[in-house]
């Protein structure tokens, strides 16, 4: 089946909110999706394959710095470069918008996802204590400072 890569629009949010319930396990949930994609602030980009989401993601430019605020690919697509390919093109648009640097909050248990950040060029540059509320993970701050 083709894929079909371009920038998240407001009529995505159903399919968007389909994906979520798959690849997170705090999904968003429409009212921020919704949010998010009629901010002009912020950027996402979805990858369709036929009818469904299979991998979302984007950032929210902050005074000049990108901050990615989410970024997934549906569970069975994973480990095939899709969301190397994703987090490229968030950081592609984030060049093309003058914006020099680049940062985001992970999982300190989520190896796969800062494993996929260091290959592009974030490094951690610091720690949330508690930041996740369900388990009161810690957070790992991460930065790329040349974009
Ligand atoms: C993190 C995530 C987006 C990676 O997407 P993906 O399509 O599976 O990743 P890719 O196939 O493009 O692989 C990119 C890099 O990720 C790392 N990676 C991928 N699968 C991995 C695994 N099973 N274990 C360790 N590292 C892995 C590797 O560094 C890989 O680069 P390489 O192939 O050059 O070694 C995906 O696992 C996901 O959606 N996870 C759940 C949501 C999530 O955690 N989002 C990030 C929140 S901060």
């Amino acid at each position: 089946m083709g894929l079909e890569i371009r920038e998240a629009v407001i009529t995505d949010v159903e399919d968007i909110i389909e994906f979520e319930k798959d690849c997170f396990e705090h999904p968003w949930g429409e009212q921020s999706i919704f949010g998010e994609l009629i901010n002009n602030k912020s950027f996402y980009i979805v990858f369709y394959e036929g009818e469904d989401v299979i991998a979302f993601g984007g950032y929210q430019d902050i005074v000049g710095q990108g901050h990615i605020t989410t970024m997934g690919v549906r569970e069975d697509k994973r480990g095939l470069g899709y969301g190397k390919k994703l987090l490229s093109l968030i950081v592609e648009h984030a060049f093309r918008k003058d914006i020099k640097e680049m940062t985001l909050e992970v999982r300190e248990s989520n190896i796969t996802a800062i494993n996929l950040y260091e290959s592009m060029g974030f490094k951690i540059y610091g720690k949330r204590k508690n930041y996740y509320a369900d388990n009161h993970e810690d957070a790992y701050i991460m930065w790329r400072f040349d974009i």
